[in-house]
């Protein structure tokens, strides 16, 4: 009762000092073809050698339309192409030193979270080289300027374009943590569908349940929110719900890769101020220690955590139940199960699993302990756990599958 006590608290001043706090956004350029506008906006910061960050298959398929108008633009580049999902210390601290060796003035990241992530991380350690990146976690702990960055999000799942996180993985006690800070919101963020076209149905399918799980975690949280991220999270909530399973039936579709990708910059939007929650929070345990893919993992969690929330959250569920169209006649419970179920109904018609079987007895107290303290006391949750409702989650993640 005093430790919920004292996180409630917590949130409240924090949210005090929040609403003081200058919020960056980054300049949006969206739309077929808006790849072509990169070139212009580093010349514009004077980047005369860029960073160019992403993963192994975004850097055979995707980065070289990109690189070729850099290199029309005459714009020099240094290309690091080996970020994978759940992205390393050891990865972020290779980035930096490319960077400086190179004489590098500016990032330009693409692919999915893990890249524009690493290089945050990676602008963030060339600002405060004395600093290693797990002094870093948690919030506020950069707190200078990083170098002009460009997000170019492959995916349409992590809002890490407009977010103040990079989430880093420590490659030897295998925890995943964040580190938070106004400073790492992208200057730019350049959401062009071409670049969603090929993205196979199943990743379509999990980073777009990613930014689902951003739009109910902030919507459902307490304290931070404002009627900006409020609306932005509805919106988000009903987009996805419209067009998610027409890009994972048609990765062509053109308005559905279009209307996704803004639909997760507005949850990145929203949970970048209103944070995210307890599914995050286990969902990062389990790309830590067996490398889950993130939106995998949210995907499978989110609809336990809501159920397990009960009442906490039926009366914001409802209200989307009723947003999306799915149910408007009935009670509060009702439309707030039907909203759950929905979200299951979705897992279920992509292929989604129902539950995670890997999860090794061994790894739960550590899990619980991870998560708890991703969550408490910043993260203002509908409902705070304590190691045994924690575990209780985890415990029916794995009974599920
Ligand atoms: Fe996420």
């Amino acid at each position: 009762m005093l430790e919920k006590a004292y996180y409630r608290t917590f949130q409240a001043v924090f949210n005090i000092g929040s609403r003081c706090m200058n919020w960056p956004t980054p300049a949006l350029y969206t739309g077929p073809g808006s790849i072509e506008k990169i070139p212009e906006l580093l010349d514009k910061e004077k980047v005369r050698n860029v960073m160019v960050v992403t993963g192994p298959s975004v850097g055979k398929k995707l980065a070289p339309r990109i690189l070729s108008l850099l290199d029309h633009a005459g714009i020099r580049y240094v290309l690091f192409a080996e970020v994978e999902s759940n992205p390393t210390v050891i990865i972020v601290n290779k980035i930096q030193k490319l960077y400086l060796e190179n004489g590098c003035d500016g990032f330009l990241a693409i692919g999915g979270g893990s890249p524009i992530d690493a290089a945050k991380g990676a602008a963030a350690r060339v600002v405060r080289p004395k600093a290693e990146v797990g002094k870093m976690a948690g919030l506020l702990k950069v707190m200078k300027k990083i170098p002009p960055f460009i997000a170019v999000p492959t995916t349409a799942g992590t809002g890490s374009e407009t977010t103040i996180a990079a989430v880093i993985t420590d490659s030897e006690t295998h925890h995943k943590y964040a580190i938070m800070d106004l400073k790492l919101v992208p200057k730019y963020a350049i959401l062009d569908p071409e670049l969603t076209r090929e993205l196979p149905p199943k990743i379509t399918a999990t980073t777009g349940m990613d930014a689902l799980t951003h739009a109910v975690e902030a919507y459902t949280n307490l304290t931070y929110n404002t009627d900006e991220t409020i609306r932005m999270s509805e919106e988000a909530v009903c987009e996805i719900f419209r067009y998610l399973e027409r890009a994972y039936s048609d990765g062509n579709d053109m308005e559905a890769r279009t209307q996704m990708l803004i639909a997760s910059y507005k949850a990145g939007f929203a949970f970048t101020r209103a944070c995210v929650g307890n599914v995050h929070a286990i969902a990062h345990t389990l790309g830590g220690l067996y490398n889950t893919p993130h939106g995998l993992a949210n995907a499978v969690i989110l609809p336990i955590v809501l159920e397990d929330y009960g009442e906490a959250v039926y009366v914001k569920l409802a209200h989307l139940a009723e947003l999306t169209g799915l149910k408007d006649e009935g009670s509060v419970e009702e439309k707030a199960k039907a909203f759950i179920a929905e979200i299951r109904n979705m897992n279920r018609r992509m292929g989604i699993p129902t539950g995670f079987d890997f999860i090794k007895e061994e790894d739960i107290p550590q899990m619980i302990s991870w998560a708890l303290a991703e969550t408490n006391p910043f993260y203002p949750v509908p409902v705070i756990y304590d190691r045994r409702r924690c575990e209780a989650v985890i415990r029916r993640i794995i009974s599920e599958a």
